[in-house]
């Protein structure tokens, strides 16, 4: 099993490896015996499939465990959930010393870290993402919160975990479009900061893709390693998204306006890699990519099954990001990659950033 150190204030490690999900309860009674109490955070489908294991693990490591499951999907991810976590939480008798261990996708790491980070105005949460994108982007690096009518992710906390447990088993028996959503992430990373990671995934499409790491071990602790070591550089350099940050939102600003106009139907990952492909067209068009660069990009996201387009329009797009929060002051935060993995981010005024998407969208 690997390790991967956090160097934010408190620190933390990022467990990752085959089989990590049977020592969740052993892994946190070592790094924080003070905890008496834990409430395991699931959903409804990961409940049948994971929450036995995690549970009887804490229990044999002498916690004091109780559960909360909430109906799965992104439409659940609001306070009213939360605050029956927090109830649960004050029902149990929870204290400061006692924590959250979230366990299941994006949705799930977000809200349980959220809960962590309000009750009491604050106790620990251990983080046991089960899919590919929370592994390697949901569940590292603090960012915790709720969406809101008005948009995603609006209300929230930077809450550090106080470790990552991370069983790359699980995504063995992930399905298909799980795995295809989490590969938006992936290849963010990739385009953004990781031509190495950009190399590997070239070397796997042309071997299969999705299919021809479903079961190989080493690569899947491999490829989810290395995204973690991507995000933790970035998020040590700039916990509060205040700079460099912001670089991982490569697409999201995009791709969330997307998310929201499907009602949450379409799933994250699919809306970030159509916001990628935006973003690429409007690149070229204004001439800060090359084509040919551009037009890679785009094939290895294709290669793995991922749209590159949608029909969302400028006007939509400027709206959108007007509620987001890349938007400081009155400017946007676009991150442009100019050559695989580089990013940088251009700071443009609505009407920029207008006139920047349009001209993708009609290139
Ligand atoms: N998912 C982007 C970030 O954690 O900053």
């Amino acid at each position: 099993m690997k390790g991967i150190f956090v160097g934010t204030k408190p620190s933390y490690k990022v467990i990752i490896g085959k089989g990590a999900l049977t020592q969740v309860g052993s892994l946190i009674k070592k790094s924080s015996p003070e905890v008496e109490k834990v409430l395991i955070v699931t959903d409804s489908n990961v409940a049948p499939l994971y929450l036995d294991t995690v549970k009887k693990g804490l229990e044999i490591s002498k916690f004091e465990v109780s559960e909360f499951i909430y109906e799965a999907g992104e439409q659940n991810k609001n306070i009213g959930t939360v605050s029956d976590m927090w109830e649960k939480m004050a029902e149990e008798g929870f204290t400061r010393t006692d924590a959250v261990v979230s366990l299941g996708g994006g949705v799930t790491t977000d809200m349980g870290g959220f809960a962590a980070a309000t009750f009491l105005r604050g106790i620990k949460v251990f983080q046991v993402p089960t899919s590919l994108l929370a592994m390697v982007d949901a569940a590292v690096g603090g960012k915790t919160g709720i969406d809101l009518r008005t948009g995603k992710n609006l209300a929230g906390a930077f809450h550090q975990p106080s470790m990552v447990i991370e069983d790359t088993d699980c995504l063995k028996t992930l399905p298909d479009e799980l795995i295809r959503e989490g590969m938006g992430e992936v290849l963010k990373h990739a385009f953004i900061m990781d031509p190495e990671l950009y190399e590997m995934l070239v070397k796997k499409a042309s071997e299969g893709g999705i299919s021809s790491f479903r079961d190989d071990d080493q690569f899947l602790e491999a490829m989810v390693s290395k995204n973690v070591a991507d995000k933790v550089d970035v998020i040590v350099d700039d916990e509060h998204d205040n700079g460099r940050r912001q670089t991982l939102n490569f697409g999201h600003t995009v791709g969330h306006v997307i998310e929201r106009n499907s009602d949450f139907k379409l799933p994250h990952g699919i809306c970030v890699a159509k916001g990628m492909g935006i973003i690429i067209d409007s690149s070229v068009k204004a001439g800060m990519l090359e084509a040919e660069e551009a037009g890679k990009m785009k094939d290895l996201l294709s290669a793995y099954g991922l749209p590159v387009s949608d029909d969302i329009t400028a006007e939509e797009a400027v709206d959108g990001a007007m509620n987001d929060k890349k938007k400081r002051g009155g400017t946007i935060s676009v991150i442009v990659v100019k050559k695989i993995g580089t990013s940088e981010i251009v700071r443009m005024t609505p009407e920029e950033y207008g006139e920047f998407i349009a001209g993708g969208k009609n290139g």
